[in-house]
């Protein structure tokens, strides 16, 4: 049974996690997608948030579980009993960081391996810091994010300009 976790802040998700998220629980038998709760990064959705979309958006994709995690990486491995971290590479200014974590993580917890996905073209270029950019200047996100997603960060930008 290869169980296998998917970590991020997913702040908020995309498109590009989706594609991630589907092709990655072709590969397992079960694919936690972790989200991390670092109130220091004070993200745009609260974790509870981000895990509620997260779930919703999910829901029709077999095999995956969204978990909210805290500290390290490889204690919620361990805490899961999953063996594999899984993380998608856009382009090469994502491998220095990438290969860096993965490395680190090995060292604490040699039994755990993380593989690299290649994201999917089609969304190589993005990422949720851009989504939200492109949102608070009142841009069109709906051909990044789930309509959900989409729905919930109109609702915070009202909400701060009220
Ligand atoms: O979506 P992100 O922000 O690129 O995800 C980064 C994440 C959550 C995978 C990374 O920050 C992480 O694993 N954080 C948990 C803390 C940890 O284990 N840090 C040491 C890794 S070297």
């Amino acid at each position: 049974m290869l169980r296998a976790i998917y970590p991020g802040s997913f702040d908020p998700v995309t498109f590009g996690h989706l594609d991630m998220i589907r092709r990655s629980s072709s590969l397992v038998d079960e694919l936690i997608v972790g989200v991390l709760n670092n109130n220091a990064k004070s993200p745009l959705f609260s974790v509870e948030e981000r895990v509620k979309i997260l779930k919703e958006v999910t829901e029709n994709i077999p095999k995956v579980k969204v978990v909210p995690f805290e500290g390290l990486l490889v204690e919620f491995a361990r805490k899961m009993d999953a063996r594999m971290i899984i993380r998608g590479l856009r382009a090469i200014t994502d491998f220095e960081y990438e290969l860096q974590m993965a490395q680190t993580n090995h060292k604490m917890e040699p039994q755990l391996e993380t593989a690299f996905l290649t994201t999917n073209l089609a969304y190589s270029y993005l990422s949720s810091t851009i989504v939200k950019e492109v949102a608070a200047f009142g841009g069109n996100i709906s051909q990044f994010v789930p309509e959900i997603v989409e729905k919930r960060i109109q609702e915070k930008i009202n909400k701060r300009r009220v």
